[in-house]
């Protein structure tokens, strides 16, 4: 099928890009002591994860239990769950899991250490478990230092549970704007981290495995030579907020290609300063503001509602008309593909592949 057929509003991907963005980010790694594990609650495909998985990744990541389970059962062998699971029937499930694939899970408080042991002794596994640490994003982890070290022993010492490393994400440097902004939270995050192993190697405990790093930082996290693995996410498709960064040479960060837009079709052209696309709240989401139309230099999305965006040019004279299409690049990739039953890659204007989003709707 050619582009042109396709219906819209559609999630697509440009594979030529994705392609260089899958490699560009193997390569980055190559040679040095980070392994890559991107992180799949961004793509929710483990089609996706194979991909990457042929280019080097040694697993993926994922936030939630039901997101690992669609990587397991799509053939990822190795899962790192990136996040605190409370609930015992998702605790049962992730215990069941790693009977079948290599599965650690992050803790950053002794409730959780209590229940992740019981779940797995029940299944007979041994769970590693990773001690997440707040190192400046302020949303989960302990303080570093010492009571990184207390919640370790507490893991050591529980049945069934292995301590396995540190989870040190700072989540709120990834977006800021200027170069040195970012180097300076992830320096800030490194400083905490020395500590946290410090206090861990003090209590007789080895940390072998540090995992954490995001699109906007993943180079600091390399140079640090303290990080083990990087869990970046949004490099493979590359939305519009992160293209707002601001790279070391002043100018929007360019290392990453756009692959992943919003098919939609001009359905109105009411008056000539405005034009109505097909694909609103319901085919990306806005949180990091209204999507951006590819190659149109003077066609802005400026408002949008459930089924509809609206376009304006700054020149009436444009020619787009009823009947044509944009395609728009989402300002946040992961919620837009939760919004989507299906991926459609194309390459040269044809439809090449089409792969479910099988962890779709899988929040829980
Ligand atoms: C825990 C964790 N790790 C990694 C990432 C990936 O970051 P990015 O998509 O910015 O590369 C995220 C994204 O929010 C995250 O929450």
């Amino acid at each position: 099928m050619a582009l042109d057929e396709v219906e819209t509003p559609a999630l697509i991907i440009d594979l030529d890009a994705m392609e260089r963005n899958l490699r560009m980010m193997a390569e980055a790694v190559q040679g040095t002591q980070v392994k890559l594990r991107p992180h799949a609650k961004m793509h929710k495909s483990p089609d996706l994860a194979r991909l990457q998985l042929a280019q080097g990744a040694v697993g993926v990541c994922c936030q939630k239990v039901s997101e690992a389970e669609a990587m397991v059962r799509g053939g990822v062998p190795d899962v790192l769950v990136s996040n605190e699971i409370v609930g015992d029937t998702k605790l049962a499930r992730l215990a069941a899991l790693a009977r079948e694939a290599r599965v650690a899970v992050c803790a950053d408080d002794p409730f959780q250490v209590e229940r992740y042991s019981a779940a797995a002794q029940a299944f007979g596994v041994t769970l590693p478990v990773l001690v997440e640490v707040d190192v400046g994003a302020h949303r989960c982890g302990v303080a570093p230092g010492p009571p990184v070290a207390d919640l370790a022993k507490r893991i050591e010492r529980a049945p069934g549970l292995r301590f396995a490393g540190l989870q040190a994400y700072q989540g709120s440097a990834q977006h800021k704007r200027q170069p040195a902004e970012r180097r300076e939270a992830i320096q800030s995050a490194v400083a905490q981290i020395r500590e946290s192993v410090q206090a861990l190697g003090k209590a007789g405990l080895a940390c072998d495995w540090i995992t954490g790093a995001g699109t906007g930082t993943f180079r600091h996290e390399i140079a640090s030579g303290l990080y083990t693995e990087l869990q970046v996410g949004s490099y493979l498709f590359m939305d519009a907020d992160y293209a707002r960064n601001v790279g070391e040479d002043g100018k929007p960060v360019h290392e990453f290609e756009h692959a992943l837009f919003v098919l939609a079709t001009v359905i109105s052209r009411p008056v000539p300063e405005r034009a109505v696309v097909d694909a609103g709240l319901k085919a990306y989401t806005t949180e990091s503001g209204l999507p951006v139309v590819h190659g149109l230099p003077g066609v802005e999305c400026v408002r949008v509602s459930d089924e509809h965006g609206v376009l304006q040019f700054s020149d009436p004279s444009h020619p787009l008309k009823v009947g044509e299409r944009v395609m728009l690049i989402p300002g946040h990739c992961d919620p837009t593909v939760n919004l989507h039953d299906w991926y459609v890659g194309v390459r040269k204007r044809r439809v090449e592949a089409l792969w479910p989003i099988t962890a779709r709707g899988a929040v829980s």
